[in-house]
């Protein structure tokens, strides 16, 4: 049965673990920085060396990691992007924006465990060769601001930031950003613009890819906040010791937010792919199963942008048998491994890691209602598509969450939800609010299809009987005599 494997919240939740300088220090805290800064330039053999930044740039390459933000995009692929030969100033900026409904794991590491942030921050930057770097901070974790204020003061202090870091000769010095609570500020680009003090419109792709055309119009690197701490574990264990945990092209370990109707709702790190989705809701080490007597409806499982599944869904995916040969097998939702490629391949995705269960006393309208309102209230309104559909969607629910539905509001729906992606919008905003409708309605049709309907015949024999009395005035002015 599989187990948590605590390698980035190792110690955050332990009695006598605080956030404080010192109790990290005791805990090998810095330590990684300490080997990054270290790492000798290697002799490749053919004249050419490779110095410690590339060598850290290959070890996260080697490691497999991809980003735990949201889209799962190889960190050292991301990395490879950046422009290094423009002249201008490399950023990095770590995204602790976290604002897909359902997560709730970037806010522990802030929260618990700051400076494991700030380590992984610091070596990414030192690969990069980045010298000024940015948290931009979610502006309601205003605990969490005031923690990394501290954690910042105290890696200051004692030369962990700053001039010469450890007397290595790199400088770099981190600033703190808050922002004012928009979920479009976790869109990289969006990020971006409000850190440069402007309303935060996503900018269009190509040309402005951070990578290239970033913060200031200069090479960018956004990277989450759990990203960027693997790349401390990366550093302190080698590439390819990291690459062993969790399962091929899905390496390493995640924190999975899981909330809903489950016993145990909470955060639990997992090796990548070495649980399925099934085991997370209703295992006792994690989701610890539904309340007694419900039964599972649906789930979402990768914060509520993603595609829901519906309880019973069948999936064929190409697995490896036991001979190593690949053969297509299919599995129910319940069985997929917890991964980025699976959750793909069922058409879905784990995105940010935050599983949201729905047992069977939901209502799946009114759950689609809710998500709809959020993405209507977040749409930052440049593209007409989303600004309007996302709109048109949530009033369209909440007429069938008000007795006022119509029988082809599920159809409607989806008309909406098909024409807002597909490269009609700046940025995946536009996805992000399209796939839960089209994946609710496609899936619970009959839910949608019996609100509209019932409401219509309510409003049908309403109106005849209006026109009844409307057409004998005598008699009810008889019936009233
Ligand atoms: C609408 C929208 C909201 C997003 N919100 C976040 C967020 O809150 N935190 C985050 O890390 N990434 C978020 N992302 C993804 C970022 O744009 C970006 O891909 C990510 O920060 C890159 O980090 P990673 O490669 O380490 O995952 C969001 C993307 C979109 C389209
Ligand atoms: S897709 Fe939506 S959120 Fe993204 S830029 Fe366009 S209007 Fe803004």
């Amino acid at each position: 049965m599989p187990s948590e494997y605590r390698l980035i919240l190792k110690y955050a939740d332990q009695p006598d673990y605080s956030s404080d300088l010192e109790c990290y220090l005791r805990h090998s805290g810095y330590e990684a920085l300490k080997k990054a800064l270290a790492i000798p330039p290697k002799s490749l053999g053919d004249g050419k060396t490779s110095s410690g930044p590339e060598q850290i740039r290959e070890e996260v390459r080697v490691a497999g990691l991809r980003g735990r933000g949201g889209a799962g995009f190889s960190c050292g692929l991301k990395w490879s992007f950046v422009d290094r030969k423009s002249g201008k100033p490399i950023y990095l900026i770590c995204n602790a924006d976290e604002s897909e409904p359902g997560t709730f794991k970037d806010k522990q590491i802030i929260y618990k465990d700051p400076h494991q942030m700030l380590e992984g921050m610091i070596i990414a930057c030192y690969a990069n060769d980045v010298h000024l770097a940015y948290i931009y901070i979610r502006g309601e974790f205003v605990e969490g601001a005031k923690i990394l204020s501290r954690a910042l003061k105290e890696a200051r202090e004692k030369k962990f930031l700053g001039r010469n870091i450890l007397g290595s000769g790199y400088d770099l010095d981190i600033w703190l950003h808050r922002g004012a609570g928009a979920y479009i500020c976790g869109e990289e680009t969006g990020l971006i613009e409000s850190l440069e003090g402007k309303r935060a419109y996503p900018r269009i792709k190509p040309p402005y890819f951070p990578a290239v055309l970033g913060l200031y119009m200069c090479p960018t690197i956004v990277n989450n906040v759990e990203t960027l701490c693997a790349v401390k574990h990366i550093v302190a264990m080698g590439g390819s010791e990291y690459a062993k945990l969790g399962t091929p092209n899905n390496t390493g370990t995640r924190i999975v937010s899981i909330s809903g109707r489950v016993k145990k709702p909470g955060y639990y790190e997992i090796e990548v792919g070495k649980a399925t989705l099934g085991q997370l809701i209703n295992e006792p080490a994690f989701g610890g199963g539904l309340r007694e007597g419900r039964k599972l409806k649906a789930v979402i499982p990768g914060g509520s942008s993603a595609k829901v599944f519906k309880a019973g869904e069948k999936f064929k995916l190409k697995r490896k048998g036991p001979d190593g040969k690949e053969a297509e097998q299919e599995m129910d939702m319940l069985d997929l491994p917890y991964d980025f490629d699976s959750l793909v391949a069922a058409g879905s995705m784990s995105g940010s890691g935050a599983i949201i269960v729905l047992d069977d006393s939901t209502d799946i309208v009114e759950a689609l209602s809710n998500i709809a309102d959020f993405y209507a209230h977040e749409s930052c309104g440049q593209c007409t598509p989303c600004r309007e559909g996302s709109l048109w969607m949530a009033k369209a629910l909440h007429r069938l969450t008000h007795g006022e539905g119509r029988k082809n509001d599920a159809d409607y729906l989806v008309k909406i939800a098909d024409n807002i992606p597909g490269g009609r919008t700046i940025c995946a905003f536009g996805e992000a609010c399209s796939w839960p409708v089209q994946s609710f309605v496609a899936k619970f049709k009959d839910d949608f299809v019996a609100k509209g309907a019932r409401d219509e015949e309510r409003r049908e024999q309403a109106a005849k009987a209006a026109a009844v009395e409307a057409s004998a005035p005598e008699s009810r002015a008889g019936v009233l005599a």
